[in-house]
C-alpha cells in the first residue's frame, strides 16, 4: 500500500523529493507541499496539493518530510506538533537536526524520526543521500530507502557520521565543481573557448563517473589504463603528486569535516 506523503518546505530540496516521489509514482495520490511565503506555480498547483498550513498539510500524511532551513526547524514542528498521529513518519532532511533533537521537539515516542541527507544532484536524480534509523520499523526503513532511491542512490550510516556525510555527500558537488572549474581553466589555457572548455570537462567528469559506478573498478585501474609508459598521462599525474594535489585534495576535505563538527556541536 503507497503512502500519503507530505512535504514541508518545498525549497531546492523538498521541491526536487515531490518531484521524484510523483515521477516514481511512490506516494498515494498527490503529493502535499508546503511553503511559507514564496508562490506555487500554476503548473505546481497541478501536480501537487499545495498548502500553507503545515497542521492541515499533515493530517492526511503517513510521511512527513521536513526540508525546511534549520533555523525553521523548531518553529515547524511546533506548528504540527498537535496534530501528528501514531504510526506517522518524519523525514528531516534538515542538516545539524539530530533525531534525538526532532524527537524532543516532537515530543512523543509513537512517530518515527529518520534523517536523510541528500544533495543538490537530486535535481537531476541523481543525488547520493546518507540516511540513519534510529529505532525505525522495518517498514519505515524500507520505505525511506525507496524514497530516496527514486532520487538517486542511498547508503545507510550511523548517525555519528552525519558531520562527514554532510561534507563528501551534500558539500561534494562543491569540491567536484571547483575541480572542473580549473580543469576548465587548464582547457581555455590551452586554446579552446569557455563553452568548448566546460563540455569536455563535464563529459569527462561524467563519463568517468559511470564508467567507475558500472565497471566497479578501482580509480587505480582506470588510471592505469590511460596511462602508458612515458606518456603524457604518466607526466601530468606525477606532475600532480608533486605539486601537492593529493594533500590538497585531503586537507580540504578534512577541514570541512572539521568545521562540519563543529557547527553541529552548537546546535
Ligand atoms: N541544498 C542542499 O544542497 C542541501 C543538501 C542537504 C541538506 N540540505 C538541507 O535541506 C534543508 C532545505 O534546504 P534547501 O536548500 O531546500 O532550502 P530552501 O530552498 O531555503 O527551502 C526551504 C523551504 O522551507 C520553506 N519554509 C520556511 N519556513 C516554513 C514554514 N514555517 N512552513 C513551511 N515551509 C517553510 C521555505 O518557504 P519560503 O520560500 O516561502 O520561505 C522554502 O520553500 C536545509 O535544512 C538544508 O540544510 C540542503
Amino acid at each position: 500500500m503507497k503512502p500519503t506523503i507530505t512535504i514541508i518546505g518545498a525549497g531546492n530540496v523538498g521541491t526536487y523529493v515531490a518531484s521524484g516521489i510523483t515521477e516514481a509514482a511512490l506516494a498515494l495520490g498527490k503529493v502535499t507541499i508546503t511553503r511559507n511565503k514564496s508562490p506555487f506555480s500554476s503548473e505546481e498547483k497541478k501536480r501537487y496539493v499545495c498548502l500553507r498550513n503545515n497542521k492541515t498539510a499533515i493530517t492526511k500524511a503517513k510521511v512527513i518530510i521536513i526540508a525546511v532551513q534549520p533555523k525553521q526547524v523548531d518553529e515547524v514542528i511546533s506548528s504540527i506538533k498537535s496534530s501528528l498521529t501514531a504510526g506517522q513518519l518524519i523525514i528531516s532532511v534538515v542538516s545539524g537536526a539530530s533525531i534525538e533533537r526532532i524527537k524532543m521537539l516532537v515530543g512523543r515516542t509513537d512517530v518515527s524520526v529518520v534523517r536523510a541527507m541528500p544533495n543538490v544532484a537530486i535535481a537531476v536524480r541523481r543525488s547520493m543521500t546518507c540516511l540513519a534509523f534510529d529505532g525505525a520499523s522495518k517498514e519505515h526503513k524500507k520505505l525511506v530507502e525507496i524514497i530516496f532511491s527514486s532520487v538517486g542512490k542511498t547508503l545507510v550510516i550511523p548517525e555519528e557520521k552525519f558531520p562527514q556525510a554532510t561534507v563528501l555527500v551534500g558539500s561534494g558537488p562543491a569540491f567536484v565543481a571547483k575541480f572542473i572549474r580549473l580543469y576548465m581553466q587548464a582547457a581555455i589555457q590551452a586554446g579552446f573557448n569557455e563553452h568548448e572548455a566546460l563540455m569536455m570537462v563535464e563529459e569527462v567528469v561524467i563519463g568517468t563517473g559511470l564508467l567507475l559506478s558500472t565497471s566497479g573498478s578501482h580509480p587505480e585501474v582506470m588510471i592505469d589504463k590511460v596511462t602508458t609508459p612515458d606518456g603524457c598521462t604518466i607526466a601530468g599525474i606525477a606532475a600532480l603528486e608533486h605539486e601537492g594535489f593529493g594533500a590538497a585534495l585531503l586537507k580540504g576535505i578534512m577541514t570541512a569535516i572539521l568545521r562540519a563538527k563543529e557547527l553541529y556541536a552548537k546546535k
